[in-house]
């Protein structure tokens, strides 16, 4: 089932997401959905909150669906470390059509459950490591525009705002 993405705005992209204790078929079930959501929108990251879900969930293909074993189920994950950084455009399905460089650690390690409740740590870089780094943050409440220059943001959330009223958003 694919599922509305929801956009910037909504509080439950501003929230701290509840913790996955259930790791049952419904869990399976989710994820399925996430990856069929996230692969109709062309996402390479999903969030549990960006479909209106506040949990500690979210999947990642790099790969946009070419190499199936490289998807990723990331179930209550938690940062460990951090290296270098590197400035990039980045985007969000929650904030369509707005990609702005954006720094982030060049390599990045995790702990994460999956879709079982097995735990597993995990390292990512470049586009990888972004995506660790865009995805958690949405599960403690961030978007990506929190890293980016106030004023860059500041424009974005003027445009959203008037996009909001016209009703285009
Ligand atoms: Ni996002």
């Amino acid at each position: 089932m694919i599922y509305p993405i929801v956009k910037y705005g909504n509080e439950v992209l501003e929230k701290q997401a509840k913790p996955v204790v259930d790791f049952d078929a419904n869990l399976e079930k989710l994820v399925a959905d996430m990856f069929e959501t996230m692969y109709a929108a062309n996402g390479v990251g999903l969030a549990a909150p960006q479909i209106g879900i506040s949990l500690h969930l979210c999947v990642i293909d790099t790969t946009t669906g070419e190499e199936p074993r490289d998807k990723l189920v990331l179930a209550n994950p938690e940062i460990l470390s951090m290296e270098g950084e590197i400035l990039q455009e980045e985007g969000c399905l929650s904030l369509p059509d707005f990609r702005v460089k954006t720094p982030r650690a060049e390599r990045v390690t995790l702990r994460a459950q999956d879709v079982h409740g097995k735990e597993f740590t995990m390292t990512g870089e470049g586009l990888l490591a972004r995506a660790f780094c865009h995805e958690t943050d949405h599960l403690n409440g961030k978007l990506f525009i929190q890293h980016i220059g106030r004023l860059k943001r500041e424009s974005i959330k003027r445009k959203v705002r008037k996009m909001i009223k016209a009703g285009d958003w």
